[in-house]
Formats: C-alpha cells, structure tokens, sequence
C-alpha cells in the first residue's frame, strides 16, 4: 500500500484532490439551490418532477463521487506524509471541520430521499440561508491548509 502511494507522484494527488474538492463543493452549493426550488414548486407539476431527478443526478453524478475522491485522494496524501502532518493541529481542525462538511453531505442525502418521496423538509428560504454554509467552511478549510497557522 505504503509503496503504491509514492509510486504516484505526490504534486498528481495534490492536483486530482484539488479538482476532486472543485467538484464537491460545486456539489454542495448546487443541490440547496434546487431544493429551494423544489420547495415552491407546485405539486405534482413539471417543476417538481425536474427537480427532483435534477437532485438524483446532483447526488449521484457529482456529490457522490466528488467526496470519495475528495476522502480518498487527501488521505493517500496524508499516508505519504506521515503521522506527523496528520498531527498538526492545523491538519486536525482541517480535518474536524470536514467532518462538519460530510455531515452537511449527509444531511443533503437525507432531504434528497424525503423531497423525493414527495415531502417537503425546509422552506424555499431555508434552504437559501443553508447554501452560505458549505462556503465558509471551505474558506476556513483552504486557509487553514494554506497558512498552516499554529494554535
Ligand atoms: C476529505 C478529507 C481531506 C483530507 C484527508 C485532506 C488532506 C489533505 C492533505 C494531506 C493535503 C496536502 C497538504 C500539503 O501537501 O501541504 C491537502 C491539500 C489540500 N487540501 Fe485537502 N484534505 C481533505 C479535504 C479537503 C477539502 C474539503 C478541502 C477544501 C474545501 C481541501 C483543500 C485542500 C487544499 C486547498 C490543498 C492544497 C494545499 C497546498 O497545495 O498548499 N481539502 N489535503
């Protein structure tokens, strides 16, 4: 495994981590935006049914993937580096906070099933205010990362 990692150039994993977290948070400020759509369109009317499987696709095409790469690829560069990076404490909010994130994932899949199943968890205006929260953790993730501040 340990050999595998470095036989893949690191600067590679770096850039595909980059790209995957792009298509992630593209993910996440996407899916609330439909959702708020959903939320006031008329039942059983051509809207509802676009947003609907519009959100499917959001999940399963971009959201889906997009984390499991994001995951995959920043703990391949984690394994390269070694426990000590893993420890630092900026590495450890780094990682605390997306926590927060994949949880906010989750809690997307969650209403994704229930507006599919024909409810209607959240206003239009929730779902609104919701869509600020995914970009401040990222600013928060992207500096911490960057300015590799000591607590
Ligand atoms: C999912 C779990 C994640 C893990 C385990 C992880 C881990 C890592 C590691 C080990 C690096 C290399 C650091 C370096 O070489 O200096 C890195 C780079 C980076 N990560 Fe993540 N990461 C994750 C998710 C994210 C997310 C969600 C974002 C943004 C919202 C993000 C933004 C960045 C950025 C901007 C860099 C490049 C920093 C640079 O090149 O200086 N990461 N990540």
């Amino acid at each position: 495994m340990t050999d595998l990692i470095h036989a893949i150039p690191y600067d590679l994993l770096r850039g595909l981590h980059l790209l995957a977290v792009i298509a992630w948070m593209a993910g996440l400020l996407m899916l609330p935006r439909l959702f708020a759509y959903h939320a006031e369109a008329a039942r059983g009317g051509e809207l509802e049914l676009k947003m609907t499987e519009g959100a499917r696709r959001v999940m399963a095409v971009i959201l889906n993937p997009a984390m499991i790469a994001t995951w995959v690829l920043g703990l391949a560069m984690l394994w390269a580096r070694g426990w000590e990076t893993a420890m630092q404490p900026w590495m450890v909010a780094k990682l605390v906070l997306v926590l927060a994130l994949s949880g906010y994932h989750g809690m997307l899949a969650g209403a994704r099933r229930r507006f599919a199943a024909g409810e209607r968890p959240g206003s239009s205006r929730r779902w609104r205010m919701l869509n600020e929260v995914p970009f401040l953790i990222a600013i928060a993730v992207v500096l911490l990362v960057t300015l590799e501040p000591t607590f």
